[in-house]
């Protein structure tokens, strides 16, 4: 099973590219870049990677990425994953970027974008993977800053496939961002949000009905919510849920618990992906077997996600009937 997952042509829609740095790179680019790290050692990293919930992770995480200055450091840190994913069998990706984050350390926008485009140029070309670009906001600072960021990167409006809504959810509720989004979708830029995963089912609503977004992240406190459940089913809104980091930030006790079983019963439109696959315990291979192992899903299953996947991709039309096509070849053989 673990070699057909393997071969499985996969497609990730929810990855955060600033949660892919393995701490490996983290040790690199800090040599690179002059800076002192709180640890001593790649161990001493992994190690204090255990999270009571999203706030704790947020801490790490926002204080991980400042290794990150120049474009060279986000070329290579998106790069890395992208080999790593490739290898994994992984055909398309849907990266989230958090330009806030860098903005407020002082790295200029330029540098991210730069970086992180040729990136996926590289990956394009050579790799046999193509790259979808959401540009995240972050919901808990104010919704005035998101909206001069997105003025700020109007530069980069036409490369951009959707604009995101992220970081700590709790107190944070979409309908903040209103004006932000209205304000993409008038540039012709689609949008996304988390929405459901510490957050109550309302916040989901609010994303579909103010936000007007066309996929929900995570979604999986939906279930709290029968009404919202059906009308999820019949739009066929993707949700694109993260097991393994549901599990690492509490979202459920254990795998063996989470809703996922029950969100596909339910005729929902359901995809896997790893969300901080640094932090949280591997990629999207990793999550494919995990799943394979709590839930004892079979091919046939797996299949249906990645195809849900691929249907909602930032991507273009030509490659997404190529990829269909070697979905239904691998699953087939
Ligand atoms: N930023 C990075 N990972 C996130 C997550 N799982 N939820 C909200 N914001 C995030
Ligand atoms: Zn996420």
């Amino acid at each position: 099973m673990q070699e057909y997952l393997r071969a499985l042509p996969k497609t990730e829609l929810h990855l955060h590219i600033e949660g892919s740095l393995e701490p490996e790179l983290m040790f690199e680019l800090a040599q690179r870049n002059g800076i002192e790290l709180d640890y001593a050692s790649v161990d001493e990293v992994k190690a204090a990677y255990h999270f009571d919930d999203l706030q704790g992770f947020l801490n790490l995480y926002y204080q991980g990425m400042n290794v990150l200055r120049t474009r060279q450091d986000f070329f290579d840190l998106a790069l890395d994953y992208f080999k790593r994913a490739r290898s994994e069998g992984v055909v398309h990706i849907d990266m989230h970027f958090d330009p806030q984050a860098h903005l407020i350390r002082g790295v200029a926008l330029e540098e991210v974008m730069a970086g992180l485009l040729e990136a996926k140029r590289e990956a394009e070309s050579s790799l046999d993977l193509s790259v979808g670009m959401i540009m995240a906001f972050l919901r808990d600072r104010p919704v005035e800053e998101a909206l001069e960021v997105f003025e700020q990167a109007a530069p980069y409006h036409s490369r951009l496939d959707a604009i995101g809504l992220d970081s700590a959810e709790r107190d944070n509720p979409p309908i903040e961002f209103k004006a932000l989004f209205e304000r993409a979708r008038n540039a012709g830029i689609k949008g996304v949000a988390h929405a459901g995963e510490e957050g109550p089912a309302d916040y989901i609503r609010q994303a579909l009905d103010e936000l007007d977004v066309v996929r929900i992240d995570h979604g999986v406190r939906c279930l709290e919510d029968e009404a919202l459940t059906e009308r999820l089913r019949q739009e066929q809104v993707v949700l694109t849920v993260c097991p393994l980091s549901n599990v690492c930030l509490k979202v459920v006790d254990r795998l063996e618990s989470h809703p996922l079983p029950a969100l596909l019963d339910k005729g929902l439109k359901i995809t896997i992906s790893s969300d901080d696959p640094a932090y949280f315990g591997g990629g999207l291979l990793a999550n494919h077997i995990a799943c394979h192992e709590a839930f004892g899903w079979e091919e046939s299953t797996f299949q249906a996600l990645n195809r849900n996947a691929l249907e909602e991709a930032f991507i273009d039309e030509a490659r997404r009937s190529e990829l269909l096509e070697r979905l239904t070849k691998t699953a087939n053989r």
